[in-house]
This record gives structure tokens, C-alpha cells and sequence, in this order.
């Protein structure tokens, strides 16, 4: 029979080191200075493609090892499992495929097994690909199986219709880690991160994934978390979002705000998550928490709709899908939270597990009502959101007094 984990076997299994990464060592794939120069006296000959923000925020996640155990863009037999049954051909899961998509003329230029430069959208060269495949692939099982749905409107669905289409595989080198343009303090890498745990002494660690400003049902899940665990990793998402998304730098102040006033800073750790998000729900919840195994954290917090848009995941989804893996092999437990609310009943934070309330006695507004309330230069109530949050949130949506 497979053992299967408990909470405590996952905190004092590696007492040195923390839990182990993803495929069980951290993936470091920064230059060093020989292999930068080595590159750099090479750089003018190489054929070059640029990057998509997306595929250049995947570059520097494996650089860094936030994507252990992936040292590349995935060939196409990693490719083909991953998208047909959630795992690497070494059977780990991996629930999102990590791909080099380019142009069918642009691919033609370039010859396997060569070197490749990887430019930013300024021309920079920030990266080499150390070409070993490249491969056709279907854009529509993609779409179904990783998106579970053909609907273009789908913001990660458009993303692969839009790319192009053949796959560049190959081990990758990020040739500098610079600070982060807008948060170079938040920039914890796994790494980093693994060592902070440590030092702080914390053994079980929650990590929490998000996109949206924080608001009470957040504060409620993250707290609620915080009570049977060591330490809290707030992970906030700062990669490529979809245009109405509210922009990283405002959420970072939100948060930045909450650690102020509402949090116990000792048992926190705010950090950026330089990923780019795919709205692929229930598959990126297992994304986003195999992520946090590789930042250190021992637990991850799921909560209703993760990662989801629009209607296209049922509210757990992102939970159930935790079923299909044994614990063991994902190697982090997911922290599973209902649907929280404001009960005017209770007067608390509260979800149905919690609470008697009729329907009519819970407060929750949906993002896109906030959104809307707040280009209309409407507070959101105290019950959904702290008043320090709503102001901030008000003062920079509002045109002209907005920061860029
Ligand atoms: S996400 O796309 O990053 O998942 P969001 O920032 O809204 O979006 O959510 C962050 C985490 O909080 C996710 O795990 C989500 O399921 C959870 N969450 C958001 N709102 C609620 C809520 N009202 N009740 C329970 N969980 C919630």
C-alpha cells in the first residue's frame, strides 16, 4: 500500500532542509560568470527568438526553480503526457505544459541542437535555449484539456490559439537574476525562501496563491490557515495577467497595508510570484501548489474557484482534482476552504460550515462587482473589504488619480 503522508510526516521529514523540492532537488539554471561569458562571446552569432512576457516569466520561473524539476521547455513526449494525463514522462505530476511556442518561419530558421538567444520584448538578451526539439502540436487538445474548454473567449484559450505554432524544446540558461522593476524587496526566490523558513524556525508552512486585491474572505481562508500552521507565505501573482485584472503594483499595496495594521509580521512572509497566470482552474491549482512545494511552503491553500474565470470551473473543481493524485507524489497538502462571507447573523467572517446563515445574511461581492464599484468611485462595505484597503483600492482605480 502507498503511504500516504500525514501533516507531520511532511514537516519533520527533512528537518535540515525543509521539504523537499519538487522531484526532490531545486533547479538552478542562472548562467554562472564563465558560462555568461562564453555566451556573451557567442551572443552575435546565434539565431535569436523573442519572447512573449509569458514565456520569458517561465524562463526565469525554471531558472530560479520555482518550476523543479524542469530545466527547459518541455519536448514533446513531456508535453503529450502532461497535457493528456498531468505528468512528466518520469511520472511526477505536472499539470500545465511549459512551451516555446514560435512561428512555423520562425522555427524553420533554427536548426536542433544549436544554441538559441532568448531576447526580452527590448531586444535584451536574457537567455539562451539549448535546442533540442521541435514539434508540431494540437492547439485544440490543449485548450480541452488543460482549459477544459474550446471557447476562444477563454483568456488562456486565446493565449494558445493566438501563439504560434510549433514548440522549441530545450534546456534553458537565464543569463542575470536582476531585482524586480517594481518590487526588487519582494523578490524572495525558492531559494531565498527555503532559507527564511528555516531561520524563522518554521516547520509547516501555508502558501497562498492570488491575482485579485486582498479582501476579508482572503484575510479569513489565510488566517483560518495560519491558526493550525507554523508560518503563512502570501504569494501574491505578479506575472502576466488579463487586462482587467487590477494591476500588481495596487494589490501589493493592499497588501503591504494589511501586513500593517491586521497581520502578526512574524509570522509572515510577503513575496512576489513572478508567474504568469493561465485561468486554467483546477489544473493550475495543482500548478500553483506544486509551485509553493518548490518555494518551501508544506501547505497551499485552495479556496472556491482557483484560479477559475468566467463559469467555466464548477466553484471546487480546483479541490476535487487534488483526488486524482496520491498525496505523497504532490508532496504538499492542500488547505481546502468553502466559500467564505461576511454572516451578518454571527457577525463574523464565516462560511456554510460555519454559519446558520439564510443566504440573504451573507455579504459576498464577485470581483467584477468590485471592479465595476470602484471605477464608479464606490467603497466597497467594511464587511468585504478593510476600510485602509477599499481607500487605497478607490484613490488608485479612479482615472488620473490612479499610479501608472
Ligand atoms: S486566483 O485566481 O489567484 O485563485 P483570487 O486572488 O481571487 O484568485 O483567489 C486567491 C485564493 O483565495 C484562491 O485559493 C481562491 O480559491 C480563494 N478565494 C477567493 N475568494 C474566496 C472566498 N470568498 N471564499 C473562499 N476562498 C476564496
Amino acid at each position: 500500500m502507498t503511504h500516504r503522508p500525514s501533516q507531520e510526516d511532511l514537516s519533520v521529514s527533512h528537518p535540515v532542509t525543509g521539504i523537499a523540492p519538487h522531484g526532490g532537488t531545486l533547479i538552478d539554471r542562472l548562467a554562472s560568470p564563465t558560462q555568461r561569458q562564453e555566451f556573451a562571446d557567442k551572443a552575435e552569432f546565434l539565431p535569436r527568438v523573442s519572447l512573449s512576457a509569458r514565456s520569458l516569466s517561465d524562463l526565469q520561473m525554471m531558472a530560479i526553480g520555482a518550476f523543479s524539476p524542469l530545466t527547459g521547455f518541455m519536448n514533446q513526449a513531456d508535453y503529450d503526457r502532461v497535457v493528456s494525463d498531468m505528468r512528466l514522462t518520469n511520472g511526477l505530476p505536472w499539470s500545465i505544459p511549459i512551451t516555446l511556442p514560435v512561428t512555423a518561419a520562425i522555427a524553420d530558421t533554427l536548426q536542433v541542437d544549436t544554441l538559441v538567444r532568448l531576447e526580452d520584448s527590448n531586444d535584451q538578451f536574457v537567455g539562451v535555449l539549448e535546442l533540442s526539439q521541435k514539434y508540431p502540436y494540437d492547439k485544440e487538445k490543449e485548450a480541452l484539456q488543460v482549459y477544459r474548454t474550446l471557447d476562444p473567449k477563454h483568456p488562456g484559450v486565446q493565449v494558445v490559439y493566438n501563439q504560434g505554432e510549433i514548440n522549441l524544446a530545450g534546456n534553458i540558461w537565464l543569463l542575470h537574476r536582476d531585482p524586480h522593476p517594481l518590487f526588487p524587496a519582494y523578490q524572495i526566490d525558492p531559494a531565498r525562501s527555503r532559507q527564511m523558513f528555516q531561520e524563522k524556525g518554521w516547520r509547516t508552512i501555508v502558501g497562498f496563491q492570488t491575482r485579485n486585491p486582498i479582501h476579508r474572505a482572503h484575510e479569513y481562508i489565510q488566517k483560518c490557515a495560519l491558526e493550525t500552521v507554523d508560518g503563512l507565505f502570501l504569494h501574491p501573482l505578479v506575472g502576466v495577467t488579463k487586462d482587467d485584472d487590477i494591476p500588481a503594483d495596487v494589490r501589493m499595496r493592499c497588501y503591504e497595508i494589511m501586513l500593517e495594521h491586521y497581520f502578526p509580521t512574524d509570522r509572515v512572509i510577503l513575496a512576489i510570484n513572478p508567474a504568469a497566470m493561465r485561468y486554467a482552474g483546477p489544473r493550475e491549482a495543482i500548478f500553483h501548489a506544486l509551485l509553493r512545494k518548490n518555494y518551501g511552503c508544506t501547505h497551499f491553500i485552495v479556496g472556491r474557484d482557483h484560479a477559475g474565470v468566467g463559469d467555466y470551473y464548477g466553484t471546487y473543481d480546483a479541490q476535487h482534482i487534488f483526488d486524482e493524485f496520491e498525496p505523497a507524489e504532490l508532496g504538499i497538502l492542500p488547505m481546502k476552504f468553502e466559500h467564505a462571507f461576511y454572516c451578518t447573523r454571527t457577525q463574523s467572517m464565516a462560511t456554510t460550515k460555519t454559519s446558520p446563515s439564510t443566504p440573504q445574511e451573507r455579504i459576498h461581492l464577485s470581483g467584477t462587482k468590485v471592479r465595476e464599484m470602484l471605477r464608479q468611485g464606490q467603497l466597497p462595505p467594511p464587511e468585504f473589504s478593510r476600510p485602509e484597503v477599499a481607500a487605497e483600492l478607490i484613490r488608485a482605480m479612479q482615472p488620473h488619480t490612479g499610479q501608472a
